[in-house]
């Protein structure tokens, strides 16, 4: 565990300025993995600076990639990766260590089922208590045998170079599963297809795509990948992180006199989900698009402005598009709005139990917030007085109390901060920055 670590935020009148968030975390850890099972050398700037990918790096280093940072900025990484090549990861020496990160294990998952050794992959007391048999089942059919406690890390992977491909229905709506079954697929002879109930983020989809992998889509929920298709080395460019950028698109919908302007963001049609509750809920958002793609996922700059706030729903078909970003928009409603979210059950498997924590956690600073199975309601109805809450190791816990806090008429403390360096280490400072 990250140690515990206490941050108190005072309220704000309001929040004004410019960010540029860090390296957008999910498509960090895939560039990562494709360039470590391509052929030849692959330069990738703007990686995640947050600890999530950086746990993705030092498993992949104990398997015998060669990593090396070139450069450091606050918003991104600069790494040279040595791609060993498609199936030839190394053994590792001792366990893999993912650390918090669900995404590591579960897409690292995929890529071990299909190496003929075995490897251990372990993690923090959080992500032990994270479901696993998701991508148990489909690996396991593929081939692989993984051993688990009771389908919960850590996860022991034997795996096998004769992989077979698979054409695989996911149980829940999850793009670390449908990763998972695309890059074992990806080593196996045929073709293996991924078909969802609901259509999640793409990013393995477009980065295999950039790598050099024929990827088809033959439908919003099916795709398919034929294996063995080798991948070459890449230069590649990670665009900014929507999901950090949440919170300042919340801050700025927040507080009256708002404006904050968000550089260089990721906006994958699968991710904006957020822009357009923010709207609903009474945001003003504008959207700047950069011209072109760069490898495959636009980006652009989005302002945000205070417009009042208003009651707004999120529907279950909307869930997974904004899945990381429910816990900030809890804390959008908390300053005079109100939220209904319901079909998010997910909530209650990610770092912490997103929607028990929130509860907690609103109502310590005197909010109002009904806790539902799949969900919750929150009424901004008054003023939150600010008090103690717990982010329970969950960076994005203790990132939305943060913006829960500016609004409140206390101070509010918030235990285990620190977790926010699992996907922005800069997130307080930047907060403070941009107080008006
Ligand atoms: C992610 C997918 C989502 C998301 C997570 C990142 C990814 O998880 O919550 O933060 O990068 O594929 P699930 O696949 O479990 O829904």
């Amino acid at each position: 565990m990250p140690p515990v670590q206490s941050v108190v935020v005072h309220p704000a009148t309001s929040m004004r300025g410019r960010v540029r968030p860090p390296g957008d975390k999910s498509i960090s850890h895939r560039y990562a993995l494709l360039a470590a099972i391509a052929d030849g050398s692959s330069l990738i700037t703007g990686y995640s600076t947050g600890a999530d990918c950086a746990s993705t790096l030092s498993c992949l280093r104990q398997l015998g990639v060669s990593i090396t940072e070139i450069a450091r900025e606050s918003d991104g990484l600069t790494l040279e990766i040595e791609g060993r090549g498609l199936g030839n990861l190394a053994p590792p020496a001792g366990a893999l260590d993912a650390g918090n990160s669900g995404s590591t294990m579960r897409m690292l998952g995929g890529i071990l089922a299909a190496h003929p050794f075995t490897a251990t992959m372990t993690g923090d007391e959080s992500l032990q208590s994270r479901p696993m048999r998701r991508i148990i089942t489909p690996l396991e059919r593929m081939g692989a045998r993984i051993e688990s406690r009771e389908g919960k890390p850590p996860l022991v992977v034997h795996g096998t170079a004769a992989v077979s491909p698979l054409a695989y229905q996911t149980e829940v709506p999850s793009a670390q599963v449908k990763s998972a079954v695309l890059l074992a697929g990806l080593h196996a002879e045929g073709r293996t297809s991924v078909t969802e109930s609901t259509a999640t983020r793409d990013h393995t989809e477009r980065a295999l795509a950039e790598f050099g992998v024929e990827v088809t889509r033959h439908d919003p929920h099916t795709v398919s990948v034929e294996g063995r298709q080798r991948m070459m080395g890449r230069t590649l460019v990670v665009p900014g992180d929507i999901s950090a950028a949440a919170f300042w698109l919340a801050a700025g919908a927040s507080l009256s006199g708002s404006e904050i302007v968000v550089t260089g963001v990721g906006l994958n049609p699968t991710r904006t989900g957020v822009i357009d509750v923010v709207r609903r809920m009474g945001g003003r958002v504008t959207v700047e698009a950069a011209p072109g793609d760069r490898h495959g996922e636009p980006a652009g700059t989005l302002t945000v402005s205070y417009g009042g706030l208003r009651a707004a729903e999120v529907s279950p078909a909307e869930v997974p598009g904004v899945i990381d970003e429910l816990p900030v928009l809890a804390a959008l409603a908390t300053h005079g709005g109100e939220l209904t979210v319901t079909g998010a059950q997910e909530l209650r498997v990610k770092e912490s139990d997103r929607i028990s924590a929130l509860a907690d956690g609103i109502r310590r600073m005197g909010g109002e917030i009904e806790e539902f199975a799949d969900g919750f309601h929150v009424v901004g109805r008054r003023k939150l007085t600010g008090g103690e809450v717990d982010a329970r190791h969950d960076h994005r816990l203790a990132m939305a109390f943060a913006i829960a806090a500016l609004g409140a008429t206390g101070p509010t403390t918030i235990h285990d901060a620190a977790a926010a360096a699992v996907s922005y280490p800069l997130f307080f400072s930047v907060l403070d920055a941009l107080r008006a």
